[in-house]
């Protein structure tokens, strides 16, 4: 049976997409059966993987408020064993739509319950927010990995969405646990990033990732060619780290 994994942070721009685009395609250059979930109405995940945001006829949206299956709306992108549920603008009408009804966080775990046997791992990509969109992911995922920035705001973020996962944990999903905290756009030589860092390893040690994910401008670049980093750069170091992470994240989850 596969397992779930949300990247989630609510904070912005903190390498969610990035790490969720490139670990899923990186599982899949490794050989595993891979389904990425967009669950952002930004979409950044979908034309990430070379899919267009425009004209798309069923999205995860459909899955969350009309109850269309996975196979639905599955489209096989062009990269190895890679898998996607497309998202765009129709998604932020969900969030309303969700509110109203009952038990409406358990519908992407409902949906994908039905197609965890088809894929050894299935990569959500959350939106930078704790909303019902969050919520759903979490209540679904087995694991979830939270990438983050060396900064200082980084940590307060980071108490908050541990906090988070805990309710889910209490009220919604009692197997959910962090796989893993993943420092991204990580620059070693500066000294903000060395003190966050070693409060990272102070108090999360067994949870901080081995491997970082170093800034790089091939990672920047790659979603505006709609492609994986692998796809783009194989030499890359960006395209390395991200192949390092996802064999980690196999061996922990
Ligand atoms: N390691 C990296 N090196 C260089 N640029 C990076 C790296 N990781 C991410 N970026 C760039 O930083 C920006 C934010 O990254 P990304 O979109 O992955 O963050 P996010 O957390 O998904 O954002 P949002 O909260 O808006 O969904 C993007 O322009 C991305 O290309
Ligand atoms: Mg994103």
């Amino acid at each position: 049976m596969g397992k779930i994994i949300s990247f989630a942070n609510q904070k912005g721009g903190v390498g969610k997409t990035t790490s969720a685009v490139n670990v899923a395609a990186s599982l899949g250059v490794i050989g595993y059966k891979v389904l990425l979930v967009d669950l952002d109405p930004q979409g950044n995940a979908t034309s990430g993987v070379g899919v267009s945001k425009k004209n798309l006829k069923l999205t995860v949206q459909n899955i969350l408020v009309e109850g269309a299956s996975i196979a639905d709306v599955v489209i096989q992108t062009k990269f190895d064993n890679l898998s996607l549920i497309p998202a765009n603008i129709t998604l932020a009408n969900a969030e309303f739509q969700l509110f109203d009804e009952e038990n409406s966080q358990l519908e992407l775990k409902k949906a994908l319950l039905a197609a965890k046997d088809n894929y050894d791992y299935i990569i959500i990509d959350c939106p930078p927010s704790l909303g019902m969109l969050t919520v759903n992911a979490l209540s679904a995922s087995d694991g979830v990995v939270i990438p983050m920035q060396c900064e200082f705001y980084a940590l307060e973020g980071l108490s908050q969405l541990m906090i988070t996962v805990s309710r889910i944990k209490q009220h919604y999903n009692d197997k959910l646990t962090v796989t893993g905290i993943l420092v991204t756009m990580h620059n070693k030589r500066l000294l903000l990033s060395m003190q966050v860092m070693a409060e990272l390893k102070k108090h999360y040690t067994d949870k901080l990732f081995s491997t970082c994910i170093s800034r790089n401008v091939k990672l920047s670049e790659a979603p505006g060619f709609g492609t994986p980093v692998y796809y783009h750069d194989k030499s890359s170091k960006g395209s390395a780290e991200y192949l390092e992470v996802a064999k980690e994240l196999s061996s922990r989850i």
